[in-house]
């Protein structure tokens, strides 16, 4: 960790980057970094979509004054396919994938993280800066969250995840 860290702390001094953050670290590596590192560690980069409960990591990132970066917002398919995303989305004439990038980035703290190959889903994806959630929905959306919903946990790389709240 300690090496690691110096690293990136070494690229900001060289000028090679503006910013360093993390990416799939758990709380307790959150915090074991940020003592480490003189720059801010502006970001951890996680897994983060309706399915999966991260107020954890979103507390401890408040705390020490990071960011969260969300991938896999789509949760490999199936939030377009999500009724409740869907109903959602027809009352504000947007698509589910709409709708879940809306309550990621309408959340403190929180980065979006998006892609695609199909041109018409990159224009679709960028058009959520118009309408805004209400606070049950975003309530609902969090509902949606299950203690089995993580979806990338390689054995041998993945750290032992907090555990959601
Ligand atoms: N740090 C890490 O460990 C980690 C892990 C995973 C990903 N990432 C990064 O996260 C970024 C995002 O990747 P991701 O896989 O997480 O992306 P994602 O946005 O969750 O998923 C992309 C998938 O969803 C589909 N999609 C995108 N927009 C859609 C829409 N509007 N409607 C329906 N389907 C849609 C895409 O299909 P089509 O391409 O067919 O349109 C693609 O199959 C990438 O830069 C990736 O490198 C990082």
């Amino acid at each position: 960790m300690a090496e690691r860290i110096e690293g990136l702390n070494a690229a900001v001094e060289a000028g090679k980057v503006r910013h360093i953050g993390i990416s799939n670290f758990n709380t307790h590596q959150m915090d074991e970094a940020a003592k480490l590192s003189k720059a801010p560690l502006v970001t951890n980069q996680v897994e983060y979509h309706p399915y999966l409960d991260q107020l954890k990591v979103l507390e401890d990132a408040e705390r020490l004054g990071m960011s969260i970066t969300a991938y896999y917002a789509m949760a490999d398919g199936k939030v377009p396919k999500d009724p409740l995303l869907n109903d959602i989305g027809s009352r504000h004439g947007k698509t589910a994938a709409q709708v879940v990038l809306r309550w990621l980035i309408q959340q403190h703290g929180v980065v979006a993280l998006s892609k695609t190959s199909t041109a018409s889903r990159l224009k679709e994806n960028f058009d959520i800066f118009d309408f805004h959630l209400t606070a049950d929905e975003m309530k609902a959306i969090h509902g949606l969250a299950r203690p089995d919903g993580r979806i990338v946990n390689p054995q041998g790389l993945a750290p032992v995840w907090d555990k959601a709240a």
